[in-house]
Formats: C-alpha cells, sequence, structure tokens
C-alpha cells in the first residue's frame, strides 16, 4: 500500500487519467458515429458491422470482427477502405463516406476498446449455470447462519437444506442426460464457409472435401490447402469481399491450421463408422445430417442418441444385392432365396449386441 505519495507519482497518475479520460471521449464519440454515420444507401456502420448474432448469416465483417483488426487500423487508418477500397464488395458497402480524421480516431479507439468482446455473450445468460452456483452459495450462507446468526428456526433449516440439494441435483442430472445431446448446436465457425455456395451454387461435391467418407470411418474436414485449390485464383467473395478468404490465404502462408469448430460428436466409447453406413449401407448424408446442401452455416438435426441408432437399425432393411451380404450372411440370403423372410433388418444381423457400437 502507498502511505505518502510522491508528487512525481501524483503527476503521472493524473497524466494516465486524463489520457485515459481523452481515450474514452474519443471512443464514445466513435461509437455514436458508428451508429450514426450512413453511406450513399442510408446505411450505417452498425447496420452491416453488427453485433448480435442472429439467425441468418451477416456475409458483413461483424463488429467484433474489426474490433479483432483494431491494432492495425490504429497503425495504418481506416480511411483507405473508404477511399481507396480494396475491391468491388467493399467499394459498394462504403461509398459516399466522408470520413474526417477526428471521426477516424474515434472509430478506432471505439473498436479497440470493443476488442475481446463476444457476441454470444450479448446475447445467451446462462441462467442454469448462474442458479447452479447460487445454490451453493446459500448452502454456504445456510451454514453460516446456523453458526453464527442464528436467527431461522431449526425446522427451516431442516427444509432448506434438502430443498437445495434436490435443485442441485436435478440440474446436474438433466445436464448429465443432456450431455453431448447437441441437437440444433450450430456453432460460429472461423470462417463464413457456406455448404450451399459451394455444393448447391458451384456444383462441388461432397467427396471433394470429405474423402475419408467412402473409405473409412471419418469424413474429414479439408486442410486450408484444399480451400487454396481454388483460392489461390478467387480472393474476393461475391457477399463477403476479401475479408473472409483472405482469412484462408492467410493461413495458407503461415501453414496455421484453421480451427473448425466441430459440430457432430460422438462420446469416445461410442463407434460409429461412415463407410459402413455410406458405401455399404447406402444411407444418403442427408438422412443424418439433413439439408446440408442450403445450409450458409452447419446445424446438428439429430441428437444423435443411442435410441437414433437403434430405431433406424429396426426399421431399415438390408440390401442383399450387395455382395458384401451375399459373402457374410449365406444363412440369411438361404432364408430370403427360400421365401421363408421377406427382408432383413439392420438390427437382424448386428443382433442389437452392444459391442458393435461400444468398445
Ligand atoms: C468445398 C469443401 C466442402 C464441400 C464440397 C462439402 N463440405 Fe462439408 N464441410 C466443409 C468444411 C470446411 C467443414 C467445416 C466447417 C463447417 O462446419 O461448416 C464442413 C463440415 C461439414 C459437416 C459438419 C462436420 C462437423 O463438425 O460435425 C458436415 C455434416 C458436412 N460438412 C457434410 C457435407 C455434405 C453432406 C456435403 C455435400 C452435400 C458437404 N459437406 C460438402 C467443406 C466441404
Ligand atoms: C447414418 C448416419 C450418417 C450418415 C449417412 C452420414 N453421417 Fe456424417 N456423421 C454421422 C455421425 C454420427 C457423426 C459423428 C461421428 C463421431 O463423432 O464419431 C458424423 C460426422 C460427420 C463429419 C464430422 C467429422 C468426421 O470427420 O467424421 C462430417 C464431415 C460428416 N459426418 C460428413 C458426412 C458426409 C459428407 C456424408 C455423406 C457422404 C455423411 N456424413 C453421412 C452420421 C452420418
Ligand atoms: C473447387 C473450388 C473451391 C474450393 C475447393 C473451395 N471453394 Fe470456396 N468458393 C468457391 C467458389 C466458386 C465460390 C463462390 C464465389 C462467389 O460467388 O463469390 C467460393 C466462395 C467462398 C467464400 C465466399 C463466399 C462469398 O460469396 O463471399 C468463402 C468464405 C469460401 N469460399 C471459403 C472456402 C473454404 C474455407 C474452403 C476450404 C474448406 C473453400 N472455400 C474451398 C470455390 C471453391
Ligand atoms: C453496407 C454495409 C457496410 C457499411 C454501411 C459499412 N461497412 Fe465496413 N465493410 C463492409 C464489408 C462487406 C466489408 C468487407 C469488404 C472486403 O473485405 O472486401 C467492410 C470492411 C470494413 C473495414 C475493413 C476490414 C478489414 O480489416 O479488412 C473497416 C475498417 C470498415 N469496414 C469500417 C466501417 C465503418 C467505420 C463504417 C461506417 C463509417 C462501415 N464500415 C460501414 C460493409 C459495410
Ligand atoms: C438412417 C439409418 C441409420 C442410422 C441413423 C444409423 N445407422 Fe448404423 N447402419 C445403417 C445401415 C443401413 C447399416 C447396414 C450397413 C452394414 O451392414 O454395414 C448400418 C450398420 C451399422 C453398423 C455395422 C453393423 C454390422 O455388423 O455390419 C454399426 C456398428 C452401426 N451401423 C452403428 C451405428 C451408430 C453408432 C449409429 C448412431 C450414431 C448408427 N449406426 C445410426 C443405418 C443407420
Ligand atoms: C447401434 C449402435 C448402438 C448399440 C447397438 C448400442 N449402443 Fe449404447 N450408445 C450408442 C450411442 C451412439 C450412444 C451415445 C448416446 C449419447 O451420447 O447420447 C450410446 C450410449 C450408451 C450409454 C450411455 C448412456 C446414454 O444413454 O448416453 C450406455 C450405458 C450404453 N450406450 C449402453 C449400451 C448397451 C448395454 C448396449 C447393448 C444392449 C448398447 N448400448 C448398444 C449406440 C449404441
Amino acid at each position: 500500500m502507498i502511505t505518502k505519495q510522491s508528487p512525481g507519482l501524483k503527476l503521472v497518475l493524473f497524466c494516465m487519467l486524463g489520457v485515459s479520460l481523452v481515450m474514452q471521449g474519443y471512443a464514445s464519440e466513435g461509437g455514436k458515429n458508428f451508429s450514426r454515420m450512413a453511406n450513399s444507401n442510408g446505411e450505417t456502420c452498425v447496420d452491416c458491422h453488427y453485433f448480435m448474432e442472429s439467425d441468418t448469416i451477416n456475409w458483413n465483417p461483424s463488429a467484433m470482427d474489426l474490433a479483432s483488426r483494431a491494432q492495425i487500423y490504429a497503425e495504418d487508418g481506416i480511411s483507405k477502405y473508404f477511399t481507396s477500397p480494396e475491391g468491388d464488395v467493399m467499394k459498394k458497402a462504403h461509398d459516399g463516406y466522408q470520413i474526417s480524421a477526428g471521426d477516424e480516431s474515434g472509430i478506432i479507439a471505439y473498436l479497440a476498446d470493443l476488442e475481446g468482446t463476444s457476441p454470444s455473450k450479448v446475447k445467451h445468460v446462462k441462467w442454469r449455470l448462474i442458479l447452479f452456483a447460487g445454490m451453493f452459495v446459500l448452502l454456504i450462507l445456510l451454514r453460516v447462519e446456523k453458526r453464527r446468526i442464528r436467527v431461522l428456526p431449526k425446522t427451516a433449516r431442516m427444509l432448506i437444506r434438502p430443498l437445495i440439494w434436490t435443485v442441485i441435483l436435478v440440474i446436474a442430472l438433466q445436464d448429465a442426460v443432456g450431455f453431448n445431446r447437441s441437437k440444433n448446436y450450430e456453432p460460429v465457425q472461423p470462417i463464413k464457409f457456406s455448404h450451399s455456395i459451394h455444393y448447391t451454387d458451384n456444383k462441388i461435391d461432397c467427396n471433394y472435401c470429405h474423402s475419408g467418407v467412402t473409405k473409412g470411418k471419418n469424413a474429414g474436414i479439408p486442410p486450408v490447402s484444399l480451400c487454396m485449390n481454388c483460392h489461390k485464383h478467387q480472393q474476393e467473395g461475391t457477399r463477403t469481399g476479401f475479408f473472409e478468404l483472405r482469412k484462408i490465404v492467410q493461413a495458407a502462408e503461415d501453414s496455421i491450421p484453421i480451427r473448425w469448430v466441430r459440430v457432430h460428436n460422438l462420446p469416445d466409447f461410442t463407434y460409429f463408422n461412415h463407410m459402413q453406413h455410406v458405401t455399404i449401407g447406402g444411407v444418403e448424408c442427408a438422412t443424418c445430417h439433413g439439408d446440408v446442401e442450403n445450409m450458409h452455416t452447419i446445424k446438428q438435426v439429430e441428437d444423435l442418441s443411442m435410441g437414433w441408432c437403434i430405431d433406424c437399425h429396426d426399421i431399415t432393411s438390408v440390401d442383399f444385392s450387395n455382395e458384401y451380404y451375399k459373402l457374410y450372411y449365406p444363412a440369411y440370403l438361404d432364408s430370403l432365396q427360400t421365401g421363408k423372410l421377406d427382408s432383413v433388418m439392420v438390427s437382424d444381423i448386428m443382433g442389437r449386441e452392444c459391442a458393435v457400437c461400444h468398445y
């Protein structure tokens, strides 16, 4: 603790306070400009560079995306993005802006302030987590009350404690059962890669990128080098401009893999094999992954529970024209040929054995 401050230290502290107030002023002015300055279409910065995660994809860089590059703007300025835009998308978006030097430093200070905040935090408050933690705080308070304060009647204490434990157990159990059941999970990915644009608009086959799918257990996520086959040449996107594709070029140059967020994920103790389903079983990707062809961001549509696997195995018949089955299940083939059975279900051949899916 400082008991006696030297005048020098006071002056330094005073100057620091002054600078920080000026920066605060800049930042708050910049924040106002960010939601006020309009281009020739009447759109303000925040109309395009917005904060919230939304249900439809925002092709423009978000305000947080810009904030992550605040350092670069502090060195190079941002007016060049208005006066000499990098490409057609930016030219159109930033058309008609007049940015003074003051506006510029204000906006940069504002973005620097914003750096490190994340959009999801604005939207979802984790009430369950707060409730869960709150219960433990209550337990502690109850204990303090019992030891030190002693105002509650004994019966109240005896009732409240089990009640708290019940709430804790219910939350814990719900989370344990729901563990890994991430139906509708749709995480934000580090690059706005769209299946709809690549598969549906540009006719790129699933196997081109997920080449493991017909050969083995994992479908696999393509490496940056594969993206570069095309994006070496194509560096400006119709919707995203240079911003997203620059991340690919940058990752390829630095040889840093892109950290895609895994969407579908079975627990470690289960075994699932793509080749078996896609090549041998002839199941379409869409049966398990939904309408990926029209998704801009990937979303898990099934719960991937054990019941889901088994339900399908129970109702799906095995195609015995396939040589694989003829070879491995001669007894079933015989029953089918003599008419003893009309169909053989997947569950029949695997006998619902736990060990096929769990090792
Ligand atoms: C141009 C390359 C490319 C093509 C073509 C492509 N994908 Fe993908 N796919 C990716 C990339 C990159 C990811 C990881 C990023 C993401 O999840 O969006 C991915 C992710 C996925 C995922 C989620 C993986 C996870 O994390 O659980 C599924 C499912 C998927 N693709 C299915 C398909 C299907 C089905 C097709 C064909 C209709 C297809 N993909 C075509 C590149 C491609
Ligand atoms: C029978 C259901 C089913 C079918 C059919 C299916 N998948 Fe999957 N897929 C899954 C499951 C389950 C996972 C999660 C696997 C895990 O976590 O081990 C998964 C995971 C993935 C992944 C993520 C990671 C990886 O490398 O496996 C991709 C990519 C993927 N699938 C693409 C495809 C494509 C492309 C097709 C069609 C050619 C396809 N899947 C067909 C059920 C299926
Ligand atoms: C076989 C060629 C090919 C491959 C491989 C490919 N892309 Fe593309 N990509 C395209 C085409 C074509 C477009 C459409 C350009 C447009 O319309 O703007 C595109 C557009 C994009 C866009 C911008 C969308 C927009 O409209 O602004 C992004 C981002 C993108 N790709 C990411 C990736 C990533 C990440 C990979 C690797 C996993 C990848 N691409 C692999 C051909 C490819
Ligand atoms: C109509 C939508 C739109 C409006 C309005 C808009 N922008 Fe942009 N902005 C974009 C798009 C799209 C890009 C990415 C273009 C590209 O990379 O080719 C971009 C790029 C930028 C970049 C450069 C990102 C980088 O690091 O490469 C900055 C900085 C920026 N905008 C700031 C602003 C500011 C400040 C305003 C308001 C004065 C504003 N923008 C208004 C759409 C918009
Ligand atoms: C949409 C239908 C469908 C779903 C969903 C499905 N499967 Fe299958 N599964 C099949 C078909 C069809 C076969 C037959 C192919 C074969 O015999 O290899 C099969 C075969 C298997 C086999 C090989 C059985 C054997 O002895 O050859 C395993 C293991 C398996 N599935 C595991 C899973 C797991 C784990 C899940 C859930 C994560 C799952 N499956 C979800 C349709 C499905
Ligand atoms: C067709 C594949 C398949 C078969 C057969 C299968 N399981 Fe599972 N099992 C799964 C999958 C997938 C999960 C993961 C479910 C999840 O994450 O919610 C799972 C989860 C479990 C769990 C964890 C609890 C839960 O529901 O999450 C237990 C325990 C379990 N299985 C036991 C068994 C036993 C015992 C058998 C044999 C009677 C069996 N399983 C047969 C696919 C299968």
